[in-house]
């Protein structure tokens, strides 16, 4: 026996499946390519604050190979530490940073009377965040192990 009734609820349901399979297929690349833009304007805001701020001391990657001070080690090199993350999560509480670097809402306030000895750097958590991704794509410098660094 058959059940017009149950063949037309199946090719219903197939029908649905197919259209929402098809909206499917439209958001999620949507969504991909609008995730991929927020990512390229993060890493280029990123490289821009590192680019003006970090590679006044730091070497970072090819942005200024022969710049930074000598007496800095590069990002590649503290990327080679295996805590680097750490360290790079709240660099402006490590030393020399504190008397270069104030995050908004996180650093204490300077003493309005201490004396600028250098050109204060003065950021916000977005700023941080920016910054954070942009280290995560310089590469880490092969330095032969066995490095320590405290
Ligand atoms: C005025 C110079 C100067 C500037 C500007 C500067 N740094 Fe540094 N940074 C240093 C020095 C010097 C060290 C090494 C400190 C040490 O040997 O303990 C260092 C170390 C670090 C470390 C490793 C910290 C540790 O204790 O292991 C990180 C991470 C870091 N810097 C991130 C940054 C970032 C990100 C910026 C830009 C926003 C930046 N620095 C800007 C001078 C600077």
């Amino acid at each position: 026996m058959i059940y017009p009734e149950r063949i037309s609820s199946c090719i219903k349901l197939m029908l649905y499946s197919a259209v929402w399979f098809c909206v499917w297929a439209v958001i999620v690349p949507f969504g991909g390519i609008q995730a991929y833009a927020g990512d390229t304007a993060l890493l280029e805001k990123g490289e821009r604050l590192v680019r003006q701020h970090c590679t006044r001391c730091h070497v970072v990657g090819d942005l200024n190979k022969y710049g930074g001070i000598g007496s800095t080690p590069s990002f590649g090199a503290i990327k080679s530490l295996t805590d680097w993350q750490d360290r790079f999560a709240a660099f402006w509480s490590l030393l020399p940073h504190p008397s270069v670097v104030q995050v908004e809402g996180l650093s204490p306030e300077r003493p309005k009377g201490l004396l600028a000895t250098t050109k204060q750097i003065f950021l916000n958590m977005d700023d941080v965040d920016a910054i954070q991704a942009y280290v995560n794509t310089v590469p880490v410098k092969d330095l032969g192990g066995g490095i320590s660094y405290r």
